[in-house]
């Protein structure tokens, strides 16, 4: 009997990593994921074994070589950015590496806009030193670490750790090495001025491929320890946002998604890097070798939701989703929440911000006011940092006239009619997706040759969406919301001020 061929597309999450097989018919065979945790040895530190990440990797791959009968035929890579696994000559692991949301590299963001000129950054890298990205954080080590500083013969991001024990082979994606602050981001090449000025070697970075390309094949030890049969090719791959855009067939100037998770982000694909003048949107590469993206990134979106449900809702009783009845009651309170607003910066704020700092409020309660209007006001609140971000990408001319919407969020009509008229773009709901390990998947199927290209390999593998489930924004309502967040934007720089320090 002739086995199905299938891609296997593999994400290198924060909490797992995940593994889905694609047939080459673009039907997903099956999933399978495996949880790593999550180090904090000290408050701010975000830290995780790369050994972890690969034992899992292991685990992942022989669970879905067990579930389905498939010939794999190639492999495509993706994971969490930003992240620095330390190697020694021996391309054994340092220490734990730093993950996208360690904030410990505060004094080295600040030295790296000293010795560069934040202006300079952002024009080379199209973002501004960010505590999370990669490059900050060998600064770190050499400050803090000097003895495994002294050791380093590569670093590399989480997802090329996995290529490296899978191939032997050093590789990376265009798309990853754009968050590591040393890519020059419109030739896509390592920028020499970024390198010289934070004094890192050429023999430590990986070579940089497009996301199709193939950079090495499954050896004998990587076939070894997952099962995965040596020899098949495997592609560069992507960033997380930028393979979950190609998951969700986002490959062409014009499209974008807002996703409403945990944190949320809005994504907007394009022909020319989307470099804000201030970095308060960052900017990436993406997985089409002539395509980039902006992305604007709100820490606490769902999050705060579910802050509010953790810390402000009495138990649900009936087994009902509690979200499902607090939404059902924000409904009914009237937009502008009775004049409360709420700033959603639980957690800091990335864009447009960029401040770690930043802080949640509440403004303009008053005895008529009780949990619902509360309640409107995050769900608002968060509609408006979404704004900002939208905002920001209609300054460089790239809002799209409408997004695709996924995540948790996306699943609440109420909610999504409130976001649509703040944003004032029409949102296309879709149900979440394997997202990132798919869009790994797919850029598989071109790299080993079962797709011509990847506008064949995307339609084939991403459903169309449907157009009765678009939702337009309500124009009245638009232009309410966009006079309210004219004033609600006032409230972040007056309690910036108010905080002092
Ligand atoms: C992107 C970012 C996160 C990580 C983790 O800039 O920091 O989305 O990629 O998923």
């Amino acid at each position: 009997m002739v086995r199905k061929a299938a891609t296997l597309g593999i994400d290198v999450g924060t909490s797992a990593l995940k593994g889905i097989l694609l047939g080459t018919d673009g039907r997903v065979l099956a999933s399978a994921s495996a949880d790593y945790p999550l180090l904090t040895p000290h408050p701010g530190w975000s830290e995780q074994d790369p050994n972890a990440w690969w034992t899992a990797c292991g685990r992942v791959c022989r669970e879905l070589l067990a579930k389905v009968e498939v010939e794999v035929i190639g492999v495509g890579l993706s994971g969490q950015m930003h992240g620095s696994t330390f190697l020694d000559a021996h391309g054994e692991v340092i220490r734990p590496a730093l993950l996208w949301n360690d904030a410990r590299t505060g004094a080295e963001c600040a030295e790296i806009e000293r010795r560069v000129g934040r202006r300079e950054l952002i024009r080379i890298t199209g973002n501004r030193a960010n505590a999370g990205f990669q490059a900050p954080k060998i600064l770190w080590l050499q400050a803090n670490e000097p003895e495994a500083y002294g050791r380093i013969a590569q670093v590399l991001l989480p997802k090329d750790f996995i290529r490296f024990r899978l191939t032997g082979e050093r590789a990376t994606d265009a798309a990853d090495a754009s968050g590591t602050m040393l890519l020059d981001i419109a030739t896509r090449r390592y920028s020499r001025a970024m390198q010289d000025a934070l004094e890192i070697p050429d023999g430590w970075l990986p070579e940089v491929f497009e996301s199709a390309d193939v950079t090495g094949r499954v050896s004998a030890a990587g076939a070894a320890a997952t099962g995965l049969p040596a020899g098949i090719p495997v592609v560069a791959g992507g960033a997380d946002n930028a393979c979950a855009a190609v998951g969700a067939g986002i490959i062409a100037e014009g499209q974008g998604v807002c996703s409403l998770g945990t944190s949320g982000t809005v994504f907007v694909h394009a022909s020319r890097p989307l470099v804000d003048p201030e970095g308060a949107i960052n900017a990436f590469c993406a997985c089409t070798p002539d395509g980039w993206h902006g992305m604007g990134v709100i820490l606490s979106a769902g999050g705060a939701l579910r802050w509010f449900v953790d810390t402000l809702e009495p138990k649900a009783d009936g087994g009902r989703d509690p979200f499902d009845s607090l939404m059902a009651e924000v409904g009914r309170i009237e937009p502008g929440a009775g004049g409360v607003m709420f700033l959603p910066y639980l957690a800091g704020e990335r864009s447009p911000h960029a401040d770690p700092d930043a802080r949640a409020a509440w403004t303009g309660l008053s005895l008529a006011h009780d949990r619902r209007h509360m309640a409107r006001a995050v769900v608002e609140g968060i509609g408006f940092a979404f704004a900002d971000c939208v905002e920001r990408m209609r300054a460089l001319g790239a809002a799209p006239p409408s997004l695709l919407l996924v995540g948790g969020g996306a699943r609440s009509p109420a909610w999504q009619q409130i976001l649509a008229a703040q944003l004032d773009l029409a949102l296309e709901p879709r149900a979440a997706q394997e997202g990132p390990a798919l869009g790994a998947a797919i850029l598989a199927l071109v790299g080993s040759g079962a797709s011509p290209d990847l506008a064949t390999a995307v339609r084939l593998a991403v459903p169309p969406g449907d157009p009765q489930a678009v939702r337009h924004p309500d124009p009245a309502l638009a232009r309410t919301y966009a006079a309210l967040h004219r004033r609600w934007q006032r409230l972040y720089p007056a309690l910036r001020d108010a905080r002092g320090g």
